[in-house]
């Protein structure tokens, strides 16, 4: 496998993320577009990443109606993202209209088909909140695995879980399931507002396939090192010398 990094594109500025794609295109497997980047530019950002030779991950965690999600996820074939994301707690049906919309205008645009991840409970929520205030029977681990094989049953491809998360989805789903991981540090690295946080191998060995990786890079003086420090711990090798 080769790099395993997708970049947080948390910027506000068109220019800085292309600026980051142009410079770390060959060292990261993705580049993640989420909703403040998208809100403020649109697709035009989409276009401007590929264009600059970057995979874009549409983080926008489509969350609704399964006709609505669905025709969403078409435009998201449309825009040829890699990697898109719904939320799991829409349900069976949503998730089954979002694969089967995605498979659709893939054929009908000629895209690769994007790989659709599911986000199961948001790592902001506490089980307490969880329990008390959503009023879930479930503790989380076990609503976290029930949501995961929920996604998996309709057809998603993986999910977004926490490191803590990734082994008892690897347990729950199998070695074919993918998981990415955010709220990875490498040890040199500021925490910032991220709580419980794994070194990209501790998030590889709890089983990610991918690690979401943003301050630690953008933030960073030289974030072409940065990604190459992250990728040598993985024991992934440089694409180019410099
Ligand atoms: O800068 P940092 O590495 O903390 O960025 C992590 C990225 O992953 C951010 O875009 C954040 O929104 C996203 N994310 C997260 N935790 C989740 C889901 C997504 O940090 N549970």
């Amino acid at each position: 496998m080769g790099t395993r990094i997708i970049l947080a594109l948390d910027v506000d500025s068109k220019t800085r993320a292309i600026s980051h794609v142009l410079t770390l295109k060959n060292d990261v497997a993705l580049f993640k577009v989420g909703k403040q980047l998208f809100t403020r530019y649109g697709p035009s950002v989409i276009r401007q990443v590929q264009q600059a030779g970057g995979k874009v991950f549409l983080d926008l965690k489509f969350h609704d109606i399964p006709n609505t999600v669905a025709l969403a996820c078409r435009e998201a074939v449309r825009l040829g993202v890699n990697m898109l994301t719904i939320h799991a707690t829409g349900g069976g049906s949503m998730m089954k209209a979002a694969v089967e919309s995605v498979q659709k205008a893939s054929c009908e645009f000629k895209k690769r088909r994007p790989v659709i991840l599911a986000v199961t409970v948001l790592t902001s929520i506490s089980n307490d909140m969880l329990k008390n205030e959503l009023r879930c029977g479930l503790d989380i681990q076990d609503q976290v695995a029930w949501l995961a094989h929920l996604a998996q049953k309709a057809g998603v491809d993986g999910v977004v879980a926490s490191p803590e998360e990734s082994v008892l989805i690897r347990k729950a789903c199998g070695e074919s399931f993918m998981i990415v991981t955010p709220g990875v540090r490498p040890e040199w690295a500021d925490k910032h507002d991220q709580k419980r946080v794994m070194t990209p191998l501790e998030a590889v060995k709890a089983g990610a396939d991918y690690v979401v990786i943003g301050r630690p890079v953008i933030s960073h003086s030289d974030p072409l090192l940065a990604v190459r420090m992250i990728n040598k711990e993985l024991g992934v090798k440089s694409n180019c010398g410099r």
